[in-house]
């Protein structure tokens, strides 16, 4: 069977169910500390570096780096409901950081103002017209400083291509299953997932289609939005492999630099 995708399910599925659906990956602050760990020690971020935390979600990341001292986060993401949790979390613990509703393509953010642009938890691959993850990596160029920062962190293509299981499913609390039948075809994977209240029915039963990228893939898209000193790490992900977490289990980090 063929699951068939409607372009625009970006735009509608990162809410309150996505949370709960991919909490084990997106809601544990441990992992999201050792992520950070990851992060920051594969580039050089200070305290009072400007950073945009692109396709940020409800802002773990730059949460997580608020706590860590850093002054002057921004979190640019397309979901108003994920803008809206993160904005209440920031009130609780972290102020400082910036929430703001937007399109990685064209954020309307000024040019040239950023130390480092972040594009964490396999944020790319979402949008079906071709070039539309080049927009996203070029408008990080324009809004980076000078020697800037990119840092990517997609799913590995290569390694989604072999072992991503065709079907899982979990249970969260006493009530909820989630179910997913995943398809990983001519560089993408298309996914149906279904999520059951067992007392009170169907929650959500949606697709989504993501591009997958291989370490070459990506480093030719990162050079052709005009970065260097480009570099590759695979093997760095914070998340337990005997957990099936879908897209997040396998990783790919790369950081380049605006010249
Ligand atoms: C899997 S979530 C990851 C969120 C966050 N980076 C994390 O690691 O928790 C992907 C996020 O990318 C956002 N996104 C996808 N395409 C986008 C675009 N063109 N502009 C802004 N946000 C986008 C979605 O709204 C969603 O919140």
């Amino acid at each position: 069977m063929t699951i068939d995708v409607d372009p625009d399910w970006w735009k509608t599925l990162f809410d309150e169910v996505y949370l709960m659906t991919d909490a084990r990956s997106i809601g544990d602050e441990v992992i999201t500390r050792q992520e950070i760990d990851i992060f920051t020690s594969l580039v050089p971020m200070q305290p009072h570096d400007r950073i945009l935390d692109l396709c940020g979600g409800q802002g773990r990341h730059a949460l997580e780096l608020c706590r860590r001292g850093f002054r002057d986060c921004t979190v640019l993401d397309y979901s108003q409901s994920l803008i809206d949790i993160g904005k209440r979390e920031a009130v609780d613990q972290c102020r400082s950081v910036q929430f703001v509703q937007g399109d990685a393509r064209h954020t309307d953010l000024p040019p040239e103002t950023l130390d480092h642009v972040l594009i964490l938890g396999n944020s790319l691959g979402y949008i079906t017209e071709p070039d539309a993850d080049l927009q996203i990596l070029q408008e990080s160029m324009r809004l980076l400083k000078p020697h800037g920062w990119l840092l990517l962190d997609v799913t590995d293509g290569a390694a989604a291509c072999t072992t991503l299981a065709p079907l899982a499913w979990h249970e969260i609390g006493d009530d909820v299953v989630v179910c997913r039948q995943r398809e990983v075809t001519e560089g993408r994977i298309c996914a149906r997932e279904m999520v059951l209240s067992k007392a009170q029915g169907m929650i959500r039963d949606r697709t989504y289609c993501i591009r997958l990228y291989s370490a070459e893939d990506l480093t030719a898209l990162v050079v052709r939005a005009g970065f260097g000193d480009i570099k590759r790490y695979s093997d760095v992900s914070a998340l337990n492999r005997a957990v099936d977490v879908g897209c997040m289990n396998q990783r790919l980090v790369v950081s380049a630099r605006k010249s």
